[in-house]
C-alpha cells in the first residue's frame, strides 16, 4: 500500500522509518474492522480530494487510521496531540513509507507543539480530526480565516468533547463536530479496557513495581477510572477510589472498592492515578500527607490533574531516577515520584491503547469523516453523536472478526418488543 512519496513534515529522525513500518504493520493485523473499512475506501474513494488535518497521538494505531483516510482519497496531514505521546519511528514511517506529511516529535517543547499544529492548519483542512480539541481551538481562535473552508470535524476524547460542547454553548464553535468519544463502541471499550490496561502498563514499564499488595488510589470512577481500577485489582492491588459524583461513588463501593476523599487516600496510597478530566485533583495538601516513596501519575487528557507547580514548591530538589520517573525531594526529607511529567502516563511511558481496541475507536473516526462529508449540509455548528447505525455496525464487525455470533430476534419477539399490548 505504501507510496514511498517524499512528504513534508517534522519528525525526530527519518532513519527510524523501517522500525516504525514494521510496528505499523503489526498493529494493522489487530485492526480487522479498520482493514474492512480501508478495503471499501480504496474502492469507493469517499474522501477523494478532501483536505484533512488529524491532530492525534502519533502511534502505530493512528498510523493505520491515517493510511485508511489516505487510501479513501483524503489529502491528509498529521500532527501530534500531546508533546509526549509521539512514537518517533511511527512518525518517520508515515512520511517515508506512506507519504503522509507528519509533524510530531516525542518530547517537543510547547512552542514546537503549537508550531506543529500551525503547520497542520497551513494545510487548510476541510475536515479536522482532534484528540483533545487543540486543533479546533487554534483554528477558531488564531486562524479564523480558515473557518469558512471547514466542513466539520471529529473529536476523539472526553475532555475534547467537553471543550467543544462549551464552545457550542457560547457560539464559538462554527462548524459541526462529531463526538467520536460518545459512540458506545468508543468509550465502553477504549476508555475502559484500553486506558485500563495501558495505564497500568505505563506505571509498570516506568517503575517496574510489583502492584500486588500495594494501595493504588484511582481518582475518578468514570469510563477510564473503572478500567484502571479493575485492572489494578486484577494485579492484586488494594484499590481506593476518590470521586465527587455520588452515583459513581456507590458504583465503586458495590464493585468492591473503598471510596474516600483524597485527603484520606493521600495518607494511605502507594500509587496515585488521576483520570478525572478535572484540574488540581492532587494538590499541595495531598502531597504533604503522602508517604515517602509515593508514586503519582495521570492518565486524564491534560497535565493539570496533578498540581505540579505545588509539588515543585514543596520540594528542595528533583532528579530523574529512571526515564520519565522524576524524584521530588520534599523539604521535610520525604520523596514523591512523578511519572511522565504528569502527562498521559499510558502514552508517555507505554505505547497507548492496544491496536485491538483502537480498531473500534478509529473505525468510528473513519466512518464519521465519511458521514460528515455526506451530511454536512444538514448539520449545524454543534456537537453531534455518531449515528447509532454506525456504532452498531462497528460492534457487529468487531464481533464477527473475533469469531462470535449473536442471536437474531424472531418475528414474534420483534412484535412483542414493539407492542404495548403484549405481556398482559
Ligand atoms: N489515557 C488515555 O488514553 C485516555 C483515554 C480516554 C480518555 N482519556 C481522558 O481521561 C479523562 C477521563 O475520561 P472518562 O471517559 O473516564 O470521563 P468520565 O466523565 O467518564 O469520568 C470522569 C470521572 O471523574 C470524576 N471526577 C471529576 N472531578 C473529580 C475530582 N476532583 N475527584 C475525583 N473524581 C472526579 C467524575 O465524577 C467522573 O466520574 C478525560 O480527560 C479523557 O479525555 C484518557
Amino acid at each position: 500500500m505504501e507510496t514511498a512519496v517524499k512528504a513534508k513534515g517534522d519528525v525526530k529522525d527519518i532513519s527510524l522509518a523501517d522500525q516504525g513500518k514494521r510496528k505499523i504493520e503489526w498493529a494493522n493485523q489487530h485492526m480487522p474492522v479498520l482493514q474492512l473499512i480501508r478495503k471499501r475506501f480504496i474502492k469507493e474513494q469517499p474522501l477523494k480530494g478532501i483536505r484533512m488535518a488529524a491532530c492525534l497521538h502519533v502511534t502505530t494505531e493512528t498510523a493505520n487510521l491515517a493510511i485508511t483516510l489516505r487510501d479513501g482519497g483524503a489529502d491528509l496531514v498529521v500532527c501530534g496531540s500531546n508533546p509526549l505521546s509521539t512514537q518517533d519511528d511511527t512518525a518517520a514511517s508515515l512520511i517515508k513509507d506512506y507519504g503522509i506529511p507528519t509533524y510530531a516529535i516525542k518530547g517537543e517543547d510547547n512552542a514546537t507543539y503549537y508550531a506543529h499544529i500551525a503547520a497542520a492548519l497551513d494545510h487548510k483542512p476541510q475536515i479536522t480530526m482532534d484528540d483533545g480539541a487543540d486543533l479546533v481551538t487554534q483554528l477558531l481562535t488564531k486562524r479564523t480565516e480558515l473557518v469558512k473552508g471547514v466542513i466539520g470535524g471529529t473529536e476523539e476524547t472526553t475532555t475534547g468533547v467537553i471543550r467543544l460542547r462549551a464552545m457550542s454553548k457560547d457560539g464559538t464553535l462554527k462548524f459541526p463536530v462529531i463526538a467520536v468519544n460518545d459512540a458506545l463502541t468508543k468509550h465502553f471499550f477504549d476508555n475502559r479496557y484500553g486506558t485500563g490496561q495501558s495505564t497500568l502498563d505505563g506505571v509498570i514499564r516506568a517503575t517496574n513495581l510489583l502492584l500486588a499488595g500495594l494501595k493504588v488510589v484511582v481518582a475518578g470512577y468514570g469510563w477510564c477510572g473503572r478500567g484502571v481500577a479493575m485492572r489494578a485489582k486484577g494485579h492484586g492491588a488494594d484499590v481506593i477510589i476518590t470521586e465527587i459524583d455520588p452515583t459513581k461513588g456507590i458504583e465503586a463501593v458495590m464493585d468492591g472498592f473503598r471510596v474516600m476523599p483524597m485527603a484520606d487516600a493521600a495518607k494511605q496510597g502507594d500509587i496515585f492515578i488521576t483520570v478525572t478530566g478535572n484540574k488540581d485533583v492532587i494538590r499541595a495538601e495531598h502531597f504533604e500527607a503522602m508517604k515517602s516513596g509515593a508514586v503519582v501519575c495521570n492518565s486524564g487528557h491534560f497535565n493539570v490533574e496533578i498540581d505540579i507547580p505545588a509539588l515543585e514548591k514543596l520540594s528542595s530538589g528533583k532528579r530523574e531516577v529512571r526515564p520519565l520517573v522524576d524524584e521530588y525531594l520534599l523539604k521535610d526529607g520525604r520523596k514523591v515520584y512523578l511519572l511522565g511529567e504528569g502527562r498521559l502516563v499510558n502514552l508517555a511511558t507505554a505505547e497507548g491503547h492496544p491496536a485491538a481496541v483502537m480498531d473500534m475507536s478509529f473505525a468510528n473516526q473513519a466512518l464519521s469523516a465519511e458521514y460528515l462529508l455526506q451530511n454536512y449540509k444538514q448539520l449545524k455548528p454543534q456537537v453531534y453523536v455518531v449515528p447509532q447505525n454506525l456504532d452498531k455496525e462497528i460492534a457487529r464487525l468487531k464481533l464477527d472478526s473475533m469469531g462470535h455470533k449473536l442471536d437474531k430476534l424472531t418475528a414474534e419477539q420483534e412484535h412483542y418488543l414493539a407492542s404495548w399490548q403484549e405481556g398482559t
